[in-house]
C-alpha cells in the first residue's frame, strides 16, 4: 500500500486550497479500497473519501486518512446489455465525468449530453444526483455498486434504492453514509433524441438557428453555455453552484414578487416554488463581489471563487454573509451544496 503522509490536497480540490492530508492513498480498485479501510481501522484513523474534489470546501488540514477514489474503467455494452433502443454502460467511480460523456456520445449512446462539462468523477454523480440543463443522473442511472465501509460487504443498489432527489441521495443520509461508491451503471438511449426542455438551452439553440438538434449539437451548446457562465476550475478555483436553489411557499413567493415581479419561479409539489438562488444573490448585489482573494463569480452569482491564495475559511465566511443577507432581504434560507470540512 502506498500511503503518503502530509500530502498536499491542492491538486485534489477544485478550489485549489493548499491544505494537507495527514495520510493519503489513491486507490485503483475495490480490493485496495478495502485494504486502505482496514489500515485506517488498525490505526484508529478517521477516513475521508475524496472523489474529484469538485464539491468540497476544505477549511483546515484533514486528520486521519484521505482515500482518493481513482477506480478507472468504462465497460461498454455487451450483447446482453444492449437492445434496439437502449444500452447499459458501467463506469468506475474514478472515471472523469466529462470523459464519460464524450465516450458515450462518440459511441452513439445518448442521454448524457446535457450533463457535459460537469467537473468531478462518475462515483460522485449519484451522491449529488448531478443535474444540469433539464437532465438529472437519476433519469439514466440503473444501479450503483458500493462497498460498505463498516462491514466490508459489496452491494449493488438499484437506482430506486438510492432515493434520489434534487441534489440529494441516500448517500447523504445516515442510512447511506457507510456506502462508498465504486462504480455506476447507466442505461443510455440508442436514439438520437435529445432533451431540450430547459429554457436557456432552447433559447441558445434557437438563436443559433438550430431547429431539430441532435445530441451532438446539444452537447456542443451545453459546453458553450457552461463555458460562458461557469468558471473553469483549473483556471479559477470554485465548486460549481455553492447553494441549492431553494423551494419556497406561495406566501414567500408572493412577498418577493412584491419587491421584484421578475423573480423566475417554477411550481413544485404542495403549492411550493423553486426559485434560482443565483437570481436572489444577484439582486442583492453580490455578483462580482470580492472579499480579498475570494469572491462571487462575475458571470454566475451562484458560484463562489478563489482568485488565488484564498482559503476555505474565507469562502465559509463569505458564504455565511451571503446567506444572512438573503435571509434578511427575502426571508429565504439558502442551503449550502458542497461539503464543508
Ligand atoms: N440568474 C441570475 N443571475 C445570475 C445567474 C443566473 O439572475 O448570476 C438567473 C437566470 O437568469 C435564470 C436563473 O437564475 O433565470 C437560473 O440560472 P441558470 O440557468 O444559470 O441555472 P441555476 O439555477 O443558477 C442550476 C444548477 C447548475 C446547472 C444549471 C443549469 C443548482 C444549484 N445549480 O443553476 O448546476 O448547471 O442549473 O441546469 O441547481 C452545480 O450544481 O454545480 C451546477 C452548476
Amino acid at each position: 500500500m502506498n500511503i503518503e503522509s502530509n500530502k498536499s490536497l491542492r491538486p485534489y480540490n477544485s478550489f485549489g486550497f493548499d491544505i494537507n492530508a495527514e495520510h493519503f492513498i489513491s486507490v485503483q480498485n475495490t480490493e485496495s479500497l478495502a485494504e486502505a479501510l482496514e489500515w485506517s481501522k488498525q490505526h484508529h484513523y478517521p477516513v475521508f473519501i475524496l472523489g474529484g474534489g469538485s464539491n468540497c470546501v476544505f477549511t483546515r488540514n484533514v486528520a486521519g486518512l484521505v482515500i482518493h477514489i481513482a477506480i478507472p474503467g468504462i465497460e461498454l455494452p455487451t450483447a446482453t446489455t444492449i437492445d434496439h433502443a437502449t444500452a447499459t454502460i458501467k463506469a468506475g467511480a474514478g472515471v472523469n465525468w466529462h470523459q464519460l460523456v464524450i465516450e458515450a456520445l462518440s459511441r452513439n449512446l445518448f442521454g448524457l449530453e446535457n450533463l457535459a462539462l460537469i467537473p468531478g468523477c462518475a462515483g460522485a454523480a449519484p451522491i449529488q444526483n448531478i443535474g444540469a440543463y433539464g437532465t438529472e443522473i437519476g433519469d439514466i442511472l440503473t444501479s450503483v455498486e458500493v462497498l460498505n465501509r463498516k462491514s466490508g460487504e459489496q452491494l449493488t443498489l438499484s437506482a430506486s434504492d438510492c432515493d434520489l432527489g434534487y441534489r440529494h441521495s441516500l448517500f447523504k443520509t445516515p442510512a447511506g453514509s457507510d456506502f462508498i461508491v465504486t462504480a455506476i451503471n447507466l442505461k443510455l438511449s440508442r436514439q438520437d433524441m435529445p432533451n431540450i426542455q430547459y429554457k436557456a438551452l432552447q433559447q441558445t439553440l434557437q438563436s443559433r438557428g438550430i431547429e431539430n438538434p441532435g445530441c451532438q449539437q446539444v452537447f456542443d451548446t451545453v459546453c458553450e453555455i457552461r463555458q460562458a457562465k461557469l468558471p473553469d476550475p483549473t483556471r479559477l478555483g470554485n465548486a460549481g453552484s455553492f447553494f441549492k436553489n431553494p423551494v419556497i411557499s406561495r406566501q414567500q413567493l408572493d412577498a418577493i414578487l412584491k419587491i421584484n415581479e421578475k423573480l423566475p419561479h417554477f411550481p413544485q409539489a404542495n403549492d411550493n416554488f423553486k426559485v434560482p438562488a443565483a437570481w436572489l444573490i444577484d439582486q442583492a448585489g453580490w455578483k462580482g463581489h470580492r472579499s480579498g482573494p475570494v469572491g462571487v463569480h462575475k458571470a454566475q452569482a451562484l458560484v463562489l471563487v478563489n482568485h488565488g491564495g484564498g482559503n476555505g475559511q474565507q469562502i465559509a465566511i463569505l458564504a455565511e454573509q451571503i446567506k444572512k443577507d438573503i435571509l434578511k432581504r427575502f426571508g429565504v434560507t439558502l442551503e449550502r451544496e458542497p461539503v464543508l470540512y
